[in-house]
């Protein structure tokens, strides 16, 4: 059985298969009407969310489906302590599939690992979002028409940014890519993904503090909102919030043809007055979300005709119950019955990481 945990997890094929599946759903609606009819999702989502949680709902029924859940921790029986993994075996006793959110780094995995339904991770804390990945692809290759050879910058929250991470892994699988990190030091893209997506495949990569020097060469230029839910400290998220702040004096600076892409919701980063700006992509990049998430409904629930195995990620070189996660946002870290798990870095096999959060472990 499959789960999407990481956009890593679906090869190029298979991402390139999608976008042709979401590409039919927005020639061909009525094709697919019917195509889930009885089955049902189930949206967990422990933390806030409009755009992810809305649009799998209305991809469900859009393909004849229902759909379950609940749309806070407070609402769930989370609140009385209840783990992720018994709230996925509970689930999996009424639904065909989940799409979960979590504050936790590595909850969607643990609920894959126990949940006997296929699970989707629809974010977990900082770490990825692999559905707002397949939104930015779909957007990506109906707005420059392809996915090799572009330079695309990345603007703002790169350290709390899941879905910059998400985008880069995506990314570093296709040819010519160029990427431009522009943030500020403190919100530099983490060490995990710098070395296991940029340097693993050998990425064309810069990092700039300056978003207006590097604007005139962007194909794509993907902004990000400051994550202030993922900050300790309160006075560090107000000195960092407006960093880049993207105006109609700025977009001068990019090429004609440049597309703007946000995951949303923004806050100040781009300016209300760029929305009537061609190059403004980020209200498609939103529906488009909701065909890549049919498309990927769809796929899965096929692939769980055939294949109805549990869910697995044992590999020969992991390190069980050696090495304990100190990742304070790791769902290791609170859920203290789950095995700890540890894998050796891509680039450096003497560094462990946690199979859950990927943060360095020994
Ligand atoms: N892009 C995104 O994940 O938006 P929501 O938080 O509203 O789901």
């Amino acid at each position: 059985m499959r789960s999407v945990i990481d956009i890593v997890d679906l090869s190029v094929e298979e991402i390139d298969g999608l976008i042709d599946v979401a590409s039919d759903i927005i020639e061909n609606p009525k094709k697919y009407s019917e195509k889930c009819k009885g089955k049902k999702l189930a949206t967990l989502f422990f933390e806030p969310s409009t755009r992810t949680r809305l649009s799998f709902e209305a991809a469900m029924i859009e393909l004849g489906g229902n759909v379950i859940g609940f749309s806070s921790a407070n609402s769930s029986s989370a609140s009385k302590g209840e783990s992720v993994a018994d709230t996925a075996k509970v689930i999996s006793c009424y639904a065909d599939i989940i799409a979960m959110r979590h504050p936790l780094e590595g909850a969607p995995l643990v609920a894959a690992l126990n949940a006997s339904i296929p699970v989707i991770n629809a974010g977990d804390g900082g770490h990825k979002h692999p559905t707002q990945t397949l939104a930015d692809l779909l957007t990506i290759k109906r707005e420059k028409g392809r996915l090799n050879n572009l330079t695309v910058g990345f603007c703002g929250d790169l350290k709390y940014g899941r879905t910059v991470h998400s985008l880069l892994g995506a990314l570093s699988r296709y040819t010519g890519i160029k990427v431009v990190l522009i943030s500020p030091e403190e919100l530099m893209v983490p060490a995990y993904v710098k070395h296991d997506i940029l340097e693993k495949n050998n990425m064309d990569y810069v990092e700039t503090t300056d978003l207006e020097s590097a604007l005139p060469s962007l194909d794509v230029l993907y902004m990000t909102r400051v994550q202030q839910e993922r900050f300790a400290d309160v006075e560090e998220y107000e000195r960092l919030k407006d960093s880049y702040i993207l105006t109609a004096e700025k977009m001068e600076k990019a090429k004609s043809d440049t597309i703007v892409l946000h995951p949303l919701p923004r806050v100040n980063e781009i300016s209300v007055a760029i929305d009537k700006d061609d190059r403004a992509c980020y209200f498609k990049q939103v529906l488009n979300g909701k065909y890549m998430r049919m498309a990927l409904i769809l796929k899965l629930l096929e692939i769980r005709e055939k294949d109805d195995s549990p869910f697995t990620i044992d590999r020969e070189d992991f390190v069980y119950s050696t090495y304990k996660c100190h990742n304070k946002k790791c769902i290791s870290m609170v859920e203290q019955e789950l095995v700890n798990i540890a894998k050796p870095s891509e680039t450096d096999q003497s560094v462990l990481r946690c199979v859950y959060c990927d943060k360095k472990v020994n």
